[in-house]
């Protein structure tokens, strides 16, 4: 039987459909756009101005695990711009009682103005895209983690100045950070060294990768850095492994003395929740070179860059 053609969130939709799975879904010029952006809403709303362009538009959040950041930054940020948020976790939908993805994705399309999905696996992501009629962005999978990186940038364009040209050490698990690291070098043109217990080596997929190097040992990969950067040891979808992991990754510990190795002017962030203890010493985050709360509160402004740019 021939499809019914009626009106639908395709024929509603003026722009060409746009989603943000990884950073390679954007070219460098497009993120670069979105991070300047991030900084001037940031400065509108310190200057207490009004801006609403999303005004009736709706956006679905989709969690499969945990999320401070990314929810409180995507609810905040889509109140903020005028539209709203819901937050959908699997026990809230027919998703946690095996209603396929691909449905769902159709499902929300007709309700909603985009679509941000927090998954374990990344093909999950990639299948509801597939099936959306509106942008779906990624708010984190065991792959990547773009939103972060937008963040991140922004915050080291604030502090330094524009990230292309410098050096950013990557030292822990080469896991779904250490992922959007090494696509974020060669997008944002910065040099990675990345340092990694060789059994949690980056992802083979990714490399040889540009602008990135995969070096021996956290001082090596610090040496006159810029930009030091570490996630959590066991990630989430690795409960269960963190004894054998805290063994794999002693050395790999982030702290002031480590920081001293760098470049003099070198910056510190993590992407949170940190452990203590484990892949940072206890007064890391509070050491003068940390700017992980501010790269926190960063997640509110670039991802209204973010939505700004494609629903706006
Ligand atoms: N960094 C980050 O994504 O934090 P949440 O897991 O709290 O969202």
């Amino acid at each position: 039987m021939a499809q019914a053609d009626t009106p639908s969130s395709r024929t509603r939709r003026q722009a060409p459909l746009r989603h943000f799975l990884t950073l390679s879904d954007f070219t460098p010029e497009e993120l670069n756009t979105v991070v300047a952006r991030a900084t001037a809403l940031k400065e509108q709303c310190r200057r207490g101005e009004r801006h609403q362009p999303l005004v009736g538009r709706t956006l679905a959040m989709v969690f499969e695990l945990s999320s401070t950041r990314t929810r409180v930054s995507f609810q905040v940020g889509m109140h903020q711009l005028g539209g709203h948020a819901l937050s959908l976790s699997p026990n809230d939908t027919h998703l946690g009682r095996g209603e396929p993805v691909e449905d769902t994705a159709k499902v929300l399309s007709e309700m909603v103005d985009a679509v941000m999905i927090r998954t374990f696996e990344h093909d999950t992501v990639e299948r509801f895209a597939d099936a959306a009629t509106v942008p779906v962005i990624n708010g984190m999978t065991s792959r990547f983690h773009p939103c972060q990186l937008l963040a991140d940038v922004q915050t080291f364009n604030e502090y330094r100045g524009d990230i292309a040209g410098a050096t950013v050490a990557f030292i822990g698990d080469g896991y779904n950070m250490c992922n959007s690291f090494i696509e974020a070098a060669g997008l944002f043109d910065f040099r990675l060294r990345i340092a990694t217990p060789v059994d949690h080596a980056p992802d083979p997929r990714m490399l040889p990768a540009p602008n990135v190097e995969v070096v021996g040992s956290p001082a090596e990969a610090v040496r006159d850095a810029d930009l030091v950067v570490t996630d959590v040891w066991s990630s989430m979808g690795h409960e269960g492994e963190e004894a054998d992991r805290q063994a794999s990754f002693d050395g790999y510990q982030v702290s002031p003395s480590l920081m001293d190795q760098a470049g003099p002017d070198a910056l510190f962030m993590h992407c949170l929740p940190a452990h203590r203890g484990e892949e940072i010493s206890a007064d890391m985050l509070d050491d003068p070179r940390s700017v992980a709360w501010a790269e926190a509160g960063n997640r509110l402004h670039s991802q209204k860059a973010l939505l700004e740019f494609l629903l706006a």
